[in-house]
């Protein structure tokens, strides 16, 4: 490959990481997104100048076809169902991998087979497939358990794992074999048979809360089996992506595990969320809870001199974001301190409360991360909780009982004063009932958030 080829393909992995590195910060990410697209786009033309591996017409259809599907779906897909667009995603690139690796397997000519067996490339081969196939098949569970195509619920039954364990040494067997062995076609069409159903298998029995973990560590699949298909074309710019969105999407799923107070092992094989019903139906006596409107929050709000906002999933369902704005603005012309607070999993995926808040111009100083915002809940009058439920659980802390115990929490209840806006008492994604909202200062205000968050204002602005 010519000088100019690999020089372009440094400067593509050189854009990566720039990408990646303003990636790190809100305010930077818009301009993080352009470098790596910036340099995907100069290793894709280096990889067409360099390779001429098919014709101009197919590449030029695949780019019409792709973009366009590409282009209907970014625009019309919900917020809240970007993580089973982000499965999808996954799958594809896993299932790109495997193509390609078969196709480089298929293309090994007898004489040759000698000479590629137990090499880097054969070896390479059998781990895209393999990686590639898990990738495509979880991810496409993984989309259907978060678009509700089949049940959220971990699916479980005896030997389960002992079984998957089984299947997971036989798949390691034929991978040797085939690695030693290039011309064993039909072993390699065993291999992406078993991957595909032991991806599927990995994945049932996790359940929906846990998904958007499953789904960073899919994402990091992706990006290993593209990393190993780089080593199958010999191509730089690939192994160092692949790299990379393996790498990232590891530490991604470290830090949500570590958000929730739970290790990998534990969110792939407790079958979380398949509690008995005692333990989430809510159907526990414990109290009442005390319903209020907005005029009778205005009048609290009216003393106060400081707020922390908590926004969870039903801000992002609501859409209430801008209203939240507006009535932060108004507090603050009130003399009110306003400050968001940030749980590291509020919402359905990484960073979903931030890209929502920004999106509604709310300054990024106001947005707190949980250690720094919880030492002030006491100090702080009132704690608006919009649509949040499971990252204000304060049985998280002390109910070893709670399918949550362990997950650290918004230290909401120590506020003087607690409004919940939600739309009823029903739990929150995981499943269990919250007695903050029968605390004697909590008040619950029902209905839609963004609804509720309107007639706030109105509320404040005539009190
Ligand atoms: P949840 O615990 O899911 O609670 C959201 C609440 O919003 C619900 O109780 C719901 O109550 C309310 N709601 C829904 N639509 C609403 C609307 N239109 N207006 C007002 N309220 C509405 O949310 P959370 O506190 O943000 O917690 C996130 C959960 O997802 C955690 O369990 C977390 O572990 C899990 N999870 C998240 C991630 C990431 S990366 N974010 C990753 C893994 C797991 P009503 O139905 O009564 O309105």
């Amino acid at each position: 490959m010519g000088t100019p080829i690999q020089l372009a393909y440094l400067a593509a992995a050189v854009l990566f990481i720039l990408g990646l590195r303003n990636l790190s910060s809100a305010k930077t990410a818009p301009l993080g997104n352009q470098l790596a697209a910036a340099g995907m786009a100069v290793a894709i033309i280096a990889t067409l100048i360099g390779q001429g591996i098919v014709g101009w017409g197919v590449i030029l259809a695949g780019v019409v076809v792709g973009s366009s599907i590409g282009a209907v779906l970014a625009r019309r897909i919900e917020m809240t169902a970007m993580p089973q667009m982000v499965a999808l995603l996954n799958g594809f690139g896993g299932g790109a991998s495997a193509l390609v690796a078969s196709a480089e397997l298929l293309r090994i000519e007898p004489a040759m087979a000698g000479e590629v067996a137990n090499s880097v490339k054969s070896w390479a081969i059998v781990l895209s497939t393999l990686i590639g196939a898990v990738t495509a098949s979880g991810s496409v569970i993984a989309f259907a358990k978060l678009q509700e195509l089949m049940r959220g619920a971990p699916i479980t039954y005896p030997g389960q794992q002992y079984g998957n364990a089984i299947i997971g040494v036989g798949v390691f067997v034929l991978c040797a074999m085939i690695a030693l062995d290039p011309t064993r076609i039909t072993a390699f069409t065993i291999l992406v048979g078993i991957a595909l159903v032991l991806g599927i298998l990995l994945v049932i029995p996790i359940g929906g809360a846990d998904m958007p973990v499953v789904i960073s560590l899919l994402n990091s699949y992706s990006g290993l089996a593209a990393c190993s298909t780089g080593f199958v074309l010999g191509n730089a710019s690939l192994v160092i992506s692949g790299s990379l969105v393996g790498a990232s999407g590891l530490i991604l799923t470290k830090i949500m595990c570590d958000a929730m107070n739970r290790s990998l092992p534990n969110v792939l094989f407790s079958a979380f969320g398949a509690q008995p019903e005692s333990a989430g139906g809510g159907g526990e006596d414990q109290g009442v809870a005390k319903a209020y409107t907005p005029d009778d929050a205005a009048v609290i709000f009216s003393n106060a001199t400081s707020c922390i906002v908590v926004p969870g999933y039903g801000m992002a369902v609501a859409q209430a974001q801008h209203a939240v704005r507006e009535l932060s603005d108004l507090l603050e012309s009130k003399g009110v301190n306003v400050q968001f607070a940030i749980h590291p999993v509020a919402g359905r995926m990484p960073g979903h409360m931030n890209v929502l808040l920004a999106e509604a111009d709310v300054a990024y100083d106001k947005l707190i991360e949980m250690d720094d915002i919880n030492p002030q809940f006491p100090e702080t009058d009132v704690a608006l909780i919009l649509g949040a439920n499971d990252v204000v659980n304060p049985s998280a802390r002390h109910d070893e009982s709670s399918p949550i115990f362990g997950m650290p929490i918004l230290d909401v209840d120590y506020a003087k004063n607690v409004f919940v806006i939600k739309r009823s008492m029903n739990p929150g994604f995981a499943g269990v009932q919250n007695p903050l909202f029968f605390h004697d200062n909590t008040m619950m205000i029902f209905g839609d958030a963004k609804k509720v968050v309107l007639s706030l204002v109105d509320a404040v602005k005539n009190y």
